[in-house]
């Protein structure tokens, strides 16, 4: 007689953690899925098991603000050596900006951009698309070709994509509405900003704090406030990246109350860092929106603990030595790589924060995983579900340090900094992509995009007779 065919890995001795209990547990995988928790005794044959005595079992972190890079600007890192850095980072699904080039702003460049990702991805990830001034009729294509969502850019950046006007916001809000799909925003006003700069230039500011003269909370509370008010016109889901200040999360709390279909997430460098740290880092720590002063930092703790904000994302945003360290902070590249160091740092400022290892989770991949419609097949440990696990040693201790960094781009604040509580193992859908800290060789091309698993909830548009369609007759002529 032969028995069940063993299944392809059982993790022993592991602590599983949910974002509402902590479960001593064994763990089984087939065919990329969980496919038993329980007792020791009650787990299948195994051709591998995996001794995790000692380490928490999380769900791999769904960080879904990342920048590849790729195509266009690979000197600063590609979709090899981001998702090599989020694999060693504990993250198992990133989604990706559309600054590339050509943007993602094109059913032929989105098209481009899956080859490449399918190609060397390690994780998996979606794509979002860019929904500007000139692109709201290609919406539908873009769809078609394959999103997790759409990114608008209220402000300029990195990339200096053009910022569509209120006028065009509403009309874009309108027309995505229907699709299902989430609006992630950009929320610094452009005006505001460019007014600000220009004065501070005239004025000879160059010196890395003016860089935050130039962006001041109201640049990013009027923008979450605007684009409030138009999710809650148009009925559109949206959420607000990188939310740095207290300031905003007045109108994001108003508008979740009103009943307004709105995220929001927040990103290690304006919990952990502050405008102490400009003298320390010069223009390494230039990033948009800027980190901010330190006065900050409560608020948003205590934004994450009652969930005003639901979520961690790292805006990793790679370049090089030379292009941060320019001597005109205006000239300086915004932005620096996080997706590979977000879990260490949090993982430390856990305890002294009042938050526990089950808080992380909901923010790193539970509520990233409901909000963009990737539950019950992401975001969790539970039978089932995609075998993305992070094994976390919360006693290991390491001093962070650029040169050993994954991703491309070895400049950023966090050098020198000690954290305690590291991934050990990563694995996507039951494939180690890291193991005992080692990045594991020919796992490039095993990511896939998830827009095929994505399940938003049933669209729910308001005002619909006063749509630009409507008002125009397109929607009866078409
Ligand atoms: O600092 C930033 N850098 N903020 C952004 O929004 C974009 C990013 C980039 O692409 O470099
Ligand atoms: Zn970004």
């Amino acid at each position: 007689m032969t028995g069940p065919t063993p299944v392809d890995l059982v993790i022993h001795g592991g602590r599983i953690v949910h974002p509402d209990a902590i479960v001593d547990a064994s763990l089984a995988v087939r065919d990329g899925r969980i496919a038993a928790i329980g007792t020791p005794d009650l787990m299948p044959t195994a051709t591998e098991t995996l001794d995790a005595s000692g380490l928490h079992v999380l769900p791999g972190a769904i960080d879904v603000h990342v920048h590849f890079r790729d195509p266009g600007y690979t000197h600063k890192e590609d979709w090899g050596t981001g998702t090599a850095a989020a694999a060693c980072g504990g993250v198992t699904t990133v989604f990706d900006m559309p600054n590339t080039v050509p943007a993602v702003a094109c059913a032929e460049a989105l098209a481009a951009k899956h080859a490449i990702a399918a190609a060397q991805a390690r994780v998996d990830y979606g794509l979002y698309a860019f929904l500007g001034e000139e692109t709201i009729d290609r919406v539908p294509d873009l769809v078609a070709g394959g999103i997790i969502g759409f990114k608008l850019y209220m402000g300029e950046t990195f990339g200096k994509l053009p910022t569509p006007s209120t006028g065009a916001m509403l009309e874009a809000f309108e027309v995505v509405t229907p699709t299902g799909k989430r609006i992630s925003l950009h929320a610094e006003t452009a005006s505001i900003m460019a007014r600000r700069e220009a004065r501070l230039r005239a004025a000879g500011r160059g010196d890395p704090l003016a860089h935050l003269a130039a962006r001041p909370e109201v640049v990013a509370v009027e923008a979450v406030s605007r684009a409030a008010v138009l999710a809650e016109w148009t009925g559109a889901r949206i959420h607000i990246l990188h939310i740095s200040s207290a300031a905003e999360l007045r109108p994001l709390a108003e508008a979740k109350a009103r009943g307004v279909d709105i995220t929001g997430e927040t990103c290690p460098h304006y919990l952990f860092l502050s405008a102490e740290d400009y003298q320390r880092c010069g223009g390494i720590i230039r990033i948009n929106p800027p980190v901010r002063e330190a006065s900050n930092q409560g608020p948003l703790w205590a934004a994450l603990a009652n969930g005003t904000i639901d979520l961690i994302a790292t805006d990793h945003a790679p370049h090089t030595p030379p292009e941060k360290t320019r001597p005109d902070i205006f000239a300086v590249d915004c932005g620096f790589p996080g997706v590979e160091t977000q879990m260490p740092l949090m993982l430390t400022e856990l305890a002294p924060r009042h938050a526990s290892i089950c808080d992380y989770v909901r923010w790193s991949a539970a509520n990233p995983a409901r909000i963009w419609g990737l539950a019950p097949q992401k975001g969790a440990v539970r039978v089932g579900a995609d075998a993305d696990l992070a094994l976390v040693d919360l006693e290991r201790e390491m001093t962070l340090d650029d040169a050993a960094l994954q991703s491309r781009s070895k400049i950023s604040p966090w050098h020198g900094r000690r954290v305690k509580g590291l991934p050990i193992h990563t694995l996507v859908r039951g494939r180690f992509v890291m193991r005992n800290r080692a990045l594991v060789p020919g796992t490039e091309g095993w990511g896939r995009s998830l827009h095929t698993i994505q399940a938003m909830p049933p669209a729910q548009p308001r005002n619909t007779d006063a749509t630009m369609a409507a008002i125009t007759g397109a929607a009866a002529r078409s």
